[in-house]
């Protein structure tokens, strides 16, 4: 069925695991992601930037791919349509209206007294529509659809002032991740999460899930996380399992015979992932 994320993340801050965000680039990712999500009997976020919703044609096509998928395959674990990094109040808005259940406004590059104007207002459009808001503050590492940022860590006061000032759902504090492949191990701000976690009451979201040591991924969870999105992770498998085939056969020309060993691809990490982040049987 398709939700808002705020029921499934509050459960998951509960129970000390993280529901998953997995980014969408296609068909073959929704496909693969429903699936792993029913077999494992887990909630489920569907992430869409702003760049790979106009690759798949507009906000109003991914509405109408995953509703469709999600009845052909009679999927029955909580799913949630989100845009990733949303980048403006009229973005957020825009899939709103196209039927998303869930938004994430990217204020963070905004100094921090628009970054709680901004947000405000898409919590005010995205409720009245039963929709949930995830905010950002400090920047995230890394290149995002060509947003390509340094490391800043989010100012823990500031959390607590953005949850006091606006109603937000979630908050993603960057802490050192990174969007893309790790140079060497992830250094996150765990200090600074659990204190982010003690001032500002709410679930947290670990951003640049990819490549993040299990034993981490425990850590973070253990202080208050409860989403973490993860993208690169199945691009990287996809297109792996795409190489090999064309590598293999150069006289394949059926999509379906590398798509579908791509889609497999998918499916396999995502379920690898279900289970580090604890949400398999909780749906
Ligand atoms: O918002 C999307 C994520 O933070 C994905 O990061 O591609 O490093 O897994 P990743
Ligand atoms: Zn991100």
């Amino acid at each position: 069925a398709l939700v808002s994320m705020k029921e499934m993340l509050e459960k998951a801050k509960e129970g000390k695991y993280a529901v998953g965000q997995f980014n969408i680039n296609n068909l073959e990712y929704v496909q693969a992601i429903l699936q792993a999500a029913e077999e494992e009997k887990s909630p489920v976020i569907l992430g869409v930037s702003e760049g790979a919703g106009k690759y798949m044609g507009g906000f109003i096509s991914v509405v109408y791919m995953v509703k469709g998928l999600i009845e052909s395959y009679k999927i029955t674990v909580p799913v949630a349509i989100h845009l990733d990094h949303g980048s403006s109040f009229e973005k957020c808005k825009e899939a709103v209206d196209a039927g998303f259940t869930s938004v994430m406004i990217d204020a963070s590059h905004h100094p921090f007294e628009e970054n709680i104007e901004i947000t405000s207002k898409v919590v005010e459009y995205a409720h009245a529509h039963g929709v949930s808001v995830e905010a950002e503050l400090g920047t995230v590492g890394g290149d995002e659809d060509g947003v390509i940022g340094g490391i800043m860590y989010a100012d823990p006061e500031e959390c607590r002032k953005m949850v006091e000032a606006t109603a937000i759902d979630c908050l993603a504090p960057a802490l050192g991740s990174v969007h893309g492949p790790y140079h060497g191990e992830p250094n996150l701000g765990f200090k600074e999460m659990k204190e982010i976690s003690e001032l500002a009451d709410l679930p947290l979201v670990l951003h640049g899930g990819s490549g993040i040591p299990l034993k981490d991924i425990q850590k973070a969870i253990s202080l208050g996380t409860a989403k973490i999105n993860v993208n690169t992770e199945n691009q990287i498998a996809q297109t792996a399992a795409i190489r090999e085939v064309l590598e293999n056969d150069k006289k394949v020309y059926d999509p379906r015979k590398y798509m579908g060993p791509g889609r497999e691809a998918i499916k396999a990490t995502v379920i690898g992932k279900i289970r580090d982040f604890g949400s398999n049987q909780q749906a």
